[in-house]
C-alpha cells in the first residue's frame, strides 16, 4: 500500500529539483499529457529549469562566490517563500528538541524563525552576506525576534562557543559538493551536544546527475554519519512535502549512541 502510493507520487513528480511550485505543476501537467515519464531518470528535468541551470553555472567555478552571486541575482530556485510544512508540524506537535537549534545554509531562514520560541533559541547560518541580509529583512518584524539570530559564517569553519541541542538540515547537504559530506558530518558532530539531535530532511532522493542540488540517498547520510557515531532513530517518508517534492523526501532523525549507555 505504502509502496504503491509512493510510486504513484514519484510517477507524477517529474519536475526538476528546486523548480518553483507553479512551474512544476505546469510541467507535470505537460508531462502527463505527453507521457514523458521516462524523463524522470534522465538529467533533462534538471537542465530544463532555467533557475537551476543558472545556479549550477554560478556555483560551479567558486562555490562561496557563486552562492553570493546567486543571491545577488535572485537565483534562488530552492526558496519556498515560507517555512517548511514538516517543520511546522514537528514544532506544533512538540517533537522538536528545545534548547539551542542550528540551521546551516539557512537561506532566507523561514525555518529558523518558525523554530524560535522562548524555550528554543535558533541560529541561522549562511555563507552569503546577501542571503543573511534577506533573512534579516524577512524576519525584521517577527514577534519571535528575541529568540533567533542570523550569522554570516562558513559552516565548515565556524567555531561557536555554545553547542546545539538540535541541528536541522534541509537542502544544505544536497547543496554542498559531495566530497564535502564527510566534513559536513564531522562539523555536525563538533557542533552538536553529545545527546543532541540531528534532523535531516533528505532531498532530492532521485536519480539525476550533477548539482547543486546533488541527488541524495539514505546511504549517503549513513556513510558519513555512522563513523561519527550517529544512528538513525527514525527515517520516514515526508508526507508533508510540497507537491513539487513529494516522493523525493524523507525525514531522518539521528542521535549519537556514545554516552547514552546505562550499563
Ligand atoms: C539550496 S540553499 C538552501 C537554503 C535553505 N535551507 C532553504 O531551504 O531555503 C543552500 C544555502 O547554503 C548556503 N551555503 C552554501 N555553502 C555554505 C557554507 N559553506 N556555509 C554556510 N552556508 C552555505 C548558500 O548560500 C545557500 O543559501
Amino acid at each position: 500500500m505504502k509502496l504503491s502510493l509512493s510510486f504513484a507520487l514519484r510517477i507524477r513528480n517529474l519536475a526538476a529539483p528546486f523548480t518553483p511550485l507553479g512551474a512544476t505543476l505546469s510541467m507535470e501537467n505537460n508531462n502527463h499529457h505527453h507521457h514523458h515519464h521516462q524523463r524522470r531518470t534522465t538529467n533533462s528535468g534538471v537542465e530544463s529549469s532555467p533557475g537551476v541551470q543558472k545556479l549550477q553555472q554560478l556555483v560551479k567555478t567558486n562555490s562561496s562566490a557563486g552562492w553570493e552571486e546567486s543571491w545577488k541575482q535572485g537565483v534562488t530556485p530552492w526558496d519556498l517563500g515560507r517555512p517548511t510544512p514538516v517543520v511546522l508540524h514537528l514544532r506544533d506537535t512538540g517533537s522538536l528538541p528545545m534548547g539551542r537549534a542550528l540551521v546551516p545554509g539557512c537561506g532566507t531562514g523561514y525555518d529558523v524563525v518558525a523554530m524560535a520560541c522562548p524555550g528554543r533559541y535558533a541560529v541561522g547560518l549562511d555563507i552569503s552576506e546577501e542571503g543573511i541580509k534577506k533573512a534579516k529583512q524577512m524576519s525584521s518584524s517577527s514577534p519571535n525576534a528575541d529568540y533567533f539570530t542570523f550569522l554570516k559564517e562558513d559552516f565548515f569553519s565556524w567555531c561557536p562557543t555554545d553547542l546545539f541541542d538540535l541541528i536541522f538540515d534541509y537542502t544544505f547537504f544536497c547543496a554542498i559538493e559531495p566530497d564535502m559530506r564527510s566534513a559536513w558530518a564531522q562539523q555536525i558532530q563538533n557542533l552538536l551536544k553529545p545527546d543532541g539531535e540531528l534532523i535531516t530532511l533528505m532531498f532530492p532522493m532521485d536519480d539525476h546527475a550533477g548539482g547543486p542540488p546533488y541527488k541524495v540517498a539514505v546511504e549517503d547520510y549513513e556513510e558519513v554519519l555512522h563513523p561519527m557515531g550517529f544512528k538513525a532513530i527514525s527515517i520516514v517518508d515526508n508526507e508533508l512535502a510540497i507537491e513539487a517534492r513529494k516522493g523525493r523526501e524523507k525525514l531522518g532523525r539521528w542521535k549519537r549512541a556514545v554516552g547514552n549507555s546505562s550499563l
